[in-house]
């Protein structure tokens, strides 16, 4: 998943109607399988990226505020740690609340890059960042950054540093070899001397992790059966979501929680005009979420190509946030 940079500006954004064929070959291909899954990419439609602005601000759900709370005290030092004058490119900005406490630390940033799939999230957080950092280059790109996908050039010379900032454990929604690719992606992308600013989740007891995923508000079972409404809107699908369970189970030794939806009946299902059967009780896996321990961790990032400049984290340690260089 080569992530090149080109030499104009943006080419022309993939039609609307591409990205749907891409979501209905996707969904079909997923509900085929013997063991259904749906890519997690999915669930981040408007209204899902809206359900997990909700679940960011739920008491359970600690990663956020963790984050944050680093952020807020820590911003400064990850400031000086990445020097002046860089390119800062995210992915998967979203809603991009974070973004601005690192940019209010940073010295002369050159330009700041959000990428994300959702565009309206990314335009309006893209606006509201230009209003507030006037001197700012900003250039969103609305694109899926689990594909290929080009960069543009900013009218600027080179910055002295491009780093990517990967916030928010989006890491974690990566399975192994599918998260060294993608790291190694971004090593290339950074270049040598580049950096990444990383937030993940560190692995902890189940009591804590699992109602992060269970909420009692329910927040997350409507974020994670939105899924099945878009398909119903936007593929021309039947699912009836009340003959679907939410399920998050945390698999610790394998370091993950598993997100997905369970078929309370025996049931068949048309999809884009074709049927799919539902035996009681099958999962259609629709997300993971890796917790990670440091040693882990360490071995992946090095894999990819990086080293480790600086790393910060909450008392408790629940969530880290790490430097890497690539060397
Ligand atoms: C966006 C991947 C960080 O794994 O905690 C939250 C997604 N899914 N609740 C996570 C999620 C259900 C979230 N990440």
């Amino acid at each position: 998943m080569p992530i090149t940079r080109t030499t104009t500006a943006l080419g022309p954004r993939p039609t609307l109607s591409a990205g749907l064929d891409r979501f209905r070959d996707d969904v079909l291909h997923g509900l085929s399988a013997a063991r259904k899954a749906i890519p997690c990419k999915y669930l981040y439609d408007d209204r899902g990226s809206r359900l997990f602005d909700r679940i960011c601000e739920l008491d359970e759900y600690y990663l956020t505020r963790t984050e944050l709370a680093i952020l807020s005290r820590r911003a400064g030092e990850m400031a000086e740690a990445i020097g002046p004058d860089c390119e800062l490119v995210e992915l998967g900005s979203g809603s991009a609340v974070k973004t601005r406490l690192l940019l209010e630390q940073l010295h002369e940033p050159r330009a700041y890059i959000p990428v994300d799939i959702s565009p309206d999230p990314l335009h309006r957080s893209a606006a509201e960042l230009g209003a507030m950092f006037p001197a700012l280059e900003i250039i969103p790109v609305c694109d899926d950054f689990t594909g290929a996908f080009d960069l543009p050039e900013s009218g600027t010379p080179p910055a002295s540093r491009r780093v990517v900032y990967f916030p928010g454990s989006t890491i974690g929604n990566f399975q192994p070899l599918a998260a060294l690719r993608l790291l190694t992606s971004i090593a290339r992308l950074v270049g040598p001397g580049g950096g990444l600013l990383i937030g993940f989740d560190l692995d902890k007891d189940e009591s804590i992790v699992r109602p992060a995923y269970n909420d009692r508000l329910g927040i997350s079972a409507a974020f994670n059966l939105n899924l099945l409404a878009r398909i119903n809107r936007e593929l021309g699908a039947d699912f009836d979501l009340g003959a679907f369970e939410h399920r998050a189970s945390y698999l610790r030794r394998q370091e993950r929680v598993e997100l997905g939806l369970v078929s309370r009946i025996d049931q068949v299902v048309g999809v884009a005009g074709r049927e799919f059967r539902f035996a009681p009780g099958e999962l259609i896996h629709t997300e993971d979420s890796y917790k990670y321990t440091r040693e882990h961790f360490a071995r992946l990032t090095a894999r990819a190509g990086f080293a480790l400049e600086a790393e910060w984290t909450d008392e408790r340690e629940y969530f880290c946030v790490q430097l890497l260089t690539v060397e």
